[in-house]
């Protein structure tokens, strides 16, 4: 079924200077009005604290845009129609006398209200009461925040509580962009639109699952922000369990919001706790220090701009996440992900179990296992490896693995793949809430991180070292090989 909205919406969008909205929102939205998908009379009111006016954040925008938007896609008539539809307005977000202005400007009472919230998290509370203070929403408008919701259980809960004061949850949009990803969702439509694997996919079948989330670059200027939340918080709490939680789930009964969101709690209440003795087995934490990437030098963590140089902050984390049910019972889900690695890229593998009687030649016996490589960034795509025989009146039955290969781009050349942001928004635009994050999600993924961390400090140890360009501490490769496995870098 090919969608459409003709819902007009009005958009408040908070933190409208910021990087999140230069780098994802407004070329997002663009995309979304160059596909024909912002209604007419849709409008955008960009919030920021600075003095300066609608003509010259569109003269900004329109730069921005082309500096975001790749060459082929940008047509200068259609970004100046979508900035036709910002409007700038200076706003104190603690100052309740400054909204009367946002509700002045919704001259359409009919239009959806969707407030975006592009701020840190401890603003979410104050722009959720001073709207409600001076009437500038109600019980249909739809609320976006972003990750991290908080630093743990406790702070999550206090910021869960602010928005609940104001909003129900179905008005409530927790953003966690990896759901927003084409390659994600995907993994939605592998598992349930394909009996072949339903009936593969648990502890009978598959023998451990890899989930890799490597990025090359290292913190970008964002030192304050990750150094107080670290790759646990940053990375782990939200996209990793989330892919987990996808990768792991029972069949929901149908593709809503809460049958699909019931399924991944499940998980996440199954996840076997970490406790102090099992640290040394099941989590390596690293930090980077200097290396090389892409071959040229670059600097440590603690030498990066703006550094606190004894900082024990980690920018990588491997771990090994067991999941205590019928399913999945004795399946490891090895996790890894860190900054500055050699590459980036993120895939799942699924390592599915060897037949139960060998009968080819001995040596070949540790290729006897077919795996499910799901590639979600970059060439996004699927492989499944297979064994054949090898081609040859000599060869008799030596077997090869080889590719069953599917890469998007190459199968459906056509179609571009829109970034996660576009369908996330759009999404919002249709009050479908799928995509996004429920309360008890946040709440049973802090759960488990919170354990970890609280293992870390108790043993005050300070993450082991990696250069930067490589896979990590040698402790996350000992890691798996104890378990007499490898990670998968056949990249
Ligand atoms: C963000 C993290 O949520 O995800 C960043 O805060 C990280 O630290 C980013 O770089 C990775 O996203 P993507 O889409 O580039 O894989």
């Amino acid at each position: 079924m090919v969608e459409h909205s003709n819902t007009r919406c009005d958009i408040l969008l908070f933190g409208a200077l910021g990087d999140l909205a230069r780098r994802k929102l407004f070329p997002a939205l663009y995309h979304l009005e160059r596909a024909g998908l912002l209604a007419a009379g849709s409008r955008i009111l960009a919030l920021a604290r600075s003095q300066t006016t609608t003509r010259e954040v569109r003269e900004r925008l329109f730069s921005q845009l082309r500096q975001h938007v790749k060459d082929r896609d940008f047509d200068p008539e259609i970004a100046e129609a979508f900035l036709g539809r910002v409007e700038y307005c200076v706003l104190d977000f603690s100052d309740p006398q400054g909204y009367h202005a946002l509700r002045e400007w919704r001259d359409e009472p009919n239009n959806e209200l969707i407030v975006y919230m592009a701020t840190p998290p401890s603003m979410y509370g104050v722009i959720a009461r001073n709207l409600k203070a001076t009437d500038c929403c109600n019980e249909r408008t739809r609320v976006v925040v972003e990750k991290p919701i908080g630093h743990d259980l406790e702070s999550s809960r206090v910021i869960n509580d602010e928005l609940g004061e104001v909003y129900r949850e179905n008005q409530l949009f927790r953003i966690d962009h990896y759901l927003g990803k084409e390659t994600v969702q995907n993994l939605i439509a592998l598992r349930f639109a394909n009996n072949l694997f339903a009936s593969q996919w648990d502890q009978n079948h598959i023998s451990h699952v890899e989930i890799t989330v490597a990025e090359s670059v290292g913190i970008e200027g964002r030192w304050g922000y990750f150094d107080q939340a670290g790759q646990i918080r940053d990375m782990i709490q939200n996209h990793l369990l989330q892919l987990l939680c996808l990768i792991a789930m029972d069949p929901p009964a149908d593709l809503s919001a809460d049958s699909i969101r019931d399924e991944k709690v499940k998980v996440l209440k199954a996840l076997k706790q970490i406790s102090p003795d099992m640290m040394d087995q099941y989590v390596v934490r690293g930090q980077y220090t200097a290396g090389t990437s892409d071959g040229k030098p670059v600097p440590g963590y603690l030498q990066e701009e703006g550094a606190n140089r004894g900082s024990a902050t980690e920018t990588f984390v491997a771990l090994k996440a067991e999941i205590d049910n019928w399913r999945w019972s004795g399946v490891p889900f090895y996790i890894r992900t860190g900054k500055r690695l050699p590459e980036k890229l993120s895939q799942i593998i699924i390592h599915f179990k060897p037949a139960p009687h060998y009968i080819f030649d001995p040596d070949q016996q540790h290729l006897a296992n077919n795996k499910l490589i799901i590639r979600l960034q970059p060439d996004e795509g699927m492989a499944l490896k297979i064994l054949t025989k090898e081609q040859g009146l000599d060869k008799g039955m030596r077997l090869r693995q080889g590719p069953l290969e599917l890469t998007f781009s190459e199968t459906f050349e056509a179609d571009r793949i829109p970034d996660a942001y576009e369908r996330l928004l759009w999404e919002v635009m249709k009050g479908n809430q799928y995509l996004f994050v429920r309360r008890d999600e946040v709440e049973y993924a802090w759960r488990w991180v919170d354990r970890i961390i609280g293992n870390w400090k108790d043993r005050g140890e300070p993450p082991k070292r990696y250069a930067a360009g490589t896979w990590g501490p040698v402790a996350s490769i000992a890691m798996i090989t104890r378990d007499g496995r490898s990670w998968y870098e056949d990249a």
